[in-house]
């Protein structure tokens, strides 16, 4: 099949690779100039394992192009993803205005019948908006597929070639046809390819990831208590996860979530909810806890020092909004950062994959290191952000020997708080004595 992706990111670029990796011809647009031109000099922009090999062989074979000229590439194709962002609006509900353009355009270069897929995660209603943003410019037949993506950046490949599920909104059964072969490859094991209605569809996404935000913010409320009660949320945590109908996804009580996707889609279902007339209680309540949350660190440092951060080190472990990526969007890491530095901290930083990503952001307001350690070095107290491997086990006794004061602030549970304060450190975990 010949396919056009709108929208080269994380989704798009993860798409089209494995779409081409099955026999697929794929052009991935973007109107990112600088992207594509990396892109077609063999450059990843993002970071994301098993991502590299995947592009080089499949542009290599032919399967695989990049380009900014969107036009050429939809009339080159029989359908059409649209992988755009979709960031939060001022008021919480997501801005259409790149699957909208980018709708247009697909429009205006149809030169004949075209499926359009909207892989953009997109409040209940859009498909309707995509559909008609396109056939406004066209006498060709547009069909619309709502296909939400479910792929977890860090494992984006792998999630991509084996999904739990596809989700394909449609009425129309030929496009549902040519969504099946496209998918077909990917489930052999059996996962299935659930058909649905469009406005279920562009729900379900939102309904997971609401979901999926919902569990997170329990548990550290969970933790919030067992602080204060003296219980150990580990121990609550394996307590209620061997509950089958609990399970142990999603269960661990850390610093909040970030990212590019559980801020933004927690707040526009409820923004959705609202523009139909309901309030989504438990979704506000979930947000609310959640940046509470990602202030939590700094407020145990301020119960630990009283207040005199003045002339105080800190050192970071982690910038990703999570491990095995360079995404620091929405990251409870620039929160803490800003928290310190506005309190008088000088900060040293280290992260094994987003550390340019933050200086993008940051600047010098914080000290980025090239290792681990060096971000340690003459330190009061270290912060463990984001939990990479590589902080698993590290050499305590070079900690120690490193770090101004031996106090580690442990915001992903890490460490054994026994063991630590057995070799000296002052030690705070989350939810844990
Ligand atoms: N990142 C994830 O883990 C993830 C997972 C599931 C779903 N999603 C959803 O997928 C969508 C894309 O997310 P992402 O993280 O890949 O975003 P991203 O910001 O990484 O990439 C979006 C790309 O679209 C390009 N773009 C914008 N307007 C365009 C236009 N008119 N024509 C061509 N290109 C255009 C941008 O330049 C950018 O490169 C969002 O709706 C997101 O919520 C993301």
């Amino acid at each position: 099949m010949k396919i056009a992706v709108v929208g080269t990111g994380y989704v798009g670029l993860v798409a089209g690779s494995c779409f081409a990796e099955t026999g697929n011809t794929v052009s991935c647009v973007d109107i990112d100039a600088q992207k594509i031109a990396r892109l077609n000099d063999g450059q990843i922009p993002i970071y994301e394992p098993g991502l590299e090999p995947l592009v080089k062989r499949n542009r290599e074979e032919g399967r695989l192009t990049f380009t900014t000229d969107l036009a050429t590439a939809v009339r080159a194709s029989d359908v059409v993803f649209i992988a755009v962002g979709t960031p939060a609006g001022e008021d919480g509900s997501a801005d259409l205005q790149y699957v909208l353009a980018a709708a247009r355009n697909v429009g205006k270069a149809a030169n004949g019948p075209k499926i359009i897929v909207d892989k953009s995660t997109v409040p209940v209603g859009t498909a309707a908006k995509v559909k008609a943003a396109a056939q406004a410019e066209t006498k060709h037949k547009i069909t619309l597929v709502s296909n939400p993506e479910f792929l977890k950046e860090g494992n984006a490949v792998n999630d991509f070639l084996k999904p739990d599920r596809v989700v394909i909104g449609c009425d129309d059964a030929k496009a549902v046809e040519v969504m099946k072969r496209l998918y077909g490859p990917f489930i052999r094991t059996g996962n299935p390819i659930i058909v649905m209605d469009v406005i279920s569809a562009e729900l379900t996404k939102y309904a997971a990831n609401a979901m999926l935000a919902t569990r997170i913010s329990f548990m550290n409320e969970v933790a919030q208590i067992c602080e204060r009660v003296g219980g150990d949320v580990n121990k609550v945590r394996e307590g209620i996860a061997t509950d089958t109908r609990i399970g142990h996804s999603f269960l661990f009580p850390g610093v909040g979530y970030g990212g590019s996707c559980f801020p933004k889609d927690s707040k526009a279902i409820v923004a959705t909810a609202r523009e139909f007339g309901y309030r989504f209680k438990v979704m506000e309540a979930v947000e609310a806890v959640n940046d509470e949350q990602k202030r939590h660190l700094f407020r145990r440092l301020d119960q630990l020092w009283k207040g005199a951060f003045k002339g105080k080190a800190v050192g970071i472990w982690g910038l990703a909004f999570k491990p095995r990526t360079d995404d620091i969007r929405e990251a409870p890491a620039l929160v803490l950062i800003d928290m310190l530095v506005e309190a008088g901290c000088k900060v040293k930083a280290f992260d094994p994959a987003a550390v340019e990503a933050t200086r993008k952001v940051v600047g010098d307001k914080v000290e980025l290191t090239k290792h681990m350690y060096d971000a340690i070095e003459g330190v009061d107290a270290l912060l463990v952000v984001t939990e990479w491997n590589e902080f698993r086990n590290p050499d305590f006794e070079r900690l120690k020997t490193l770090m101004r004061q031996p106090t580690i602030l442990d915001g992903r549970n890490l460490y054994d708080s026994a063991d630590l304060r057995a070799q000296g450190f002052t030690y705070i975990g989350i939810g844990v004595p």
